[in-house]
């Protein structure tokens, strides 16, 4: 059975450079799990600032965004070269691709795809191309709040919830200004939910939780599901 990861990319690429050690609990963590992996990494810091350059030298937001889908790559590349042999060796470019290399290797690797969307909507169609039952997304947060946990100190964190719930918390936020991204963007969110894809949201300091969500057991974080 597939398990789809959304990596954030900022926990790949930090301020400090590459986060081998983190690569190498993930390689361990999923390693000792019994099922089958396609993970989508994020581009971090790294896209945003690719981005910014694309928009300098004259670049429209199409391109910007082609830039940044270049900083998901690497960072793709980064996580292959962590996981060594458990990984198909190339980063993989769309889903055909993926469905095609699934069946080689135990963890498939992919960044960005298209312009106009970001990695968590990649991997919600990645689950979808898979067939798998269960969808991680791993980043700094652990789960998801009423409000922005970095800005309210009373921001309350749910447990669970349904596919509705999410849909209105990310529209709603959708409609904040920018840099108040919510944690899960609003197509992404769409997807799982057409889908029911039971969705996960811990964050990849917490490695208990992080175990847990993996193998659909109980955890610190947010599920959303029926
Ligand atoms: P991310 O998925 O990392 O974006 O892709 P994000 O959600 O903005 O980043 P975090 O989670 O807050 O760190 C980085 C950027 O790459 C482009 C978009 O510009 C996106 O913002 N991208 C990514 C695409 O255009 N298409 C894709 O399929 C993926």
């Amino acid at each position: 059975m597939y398990v789809v990861l959304s990596l954030g990319g900022s926990l790949i690429n930090t301020e400090n450079g590459i986060d081998h050690k983190f690569l190498d609990e993930v390689k361990k963590i999923l390693d000792k799990s019994s099922h089958s992996f396609g993970i989508v990494t994020g581009g971090g810091t790294a896209a945003r600032v690719y981005a910014q350059k694309a928009r300098q030298i004259n670049g429209n937001e199409f391109e910007a965004d082609e830039a940044a889908i270049k900083a998901t790559k690497e960072n793709a590349k980064h996580a292959i070269d962590a996981f060594g042999k458990l990984a198909y060796s190339r980063v993989l470019e769309n889903f055909d691709d993926a469905r095609n290399a699934a069946s080689a290797s135990k963890i498939i690797v992919m960044g960005g795809t298209i312009p106009g969307i970001t990695t968590d909507s990649d991997a919600a169609l990645l689950a979808e191309a898979l067939h798998a039952k269960r969808l991680v997304n791993i980043s700094n947060v652990n789960g998801i709040y009423d409000s922005n946990p970095s800005k309210n100190p009373n921001a309350k964190k749910y447990d669970k919830l349904s596919y509705d719930e999410l849909i209105k918390l990310a529209s709603t936020s959708d409609s904040r200004k920018a840099g108040e991204n919510f944690v899960f963007d609003i197509l992404a969110c769409k997807l799982v939910s057409r889908s029911r894809i039971e969705t996960h949201f811990v964050s990849g300091k917490n490695l208990d939780d992080l175990k847990n969500a993996i193998e659909g057991k109980e955890h610190g974080g947010t599920v959303v599901k029926e």
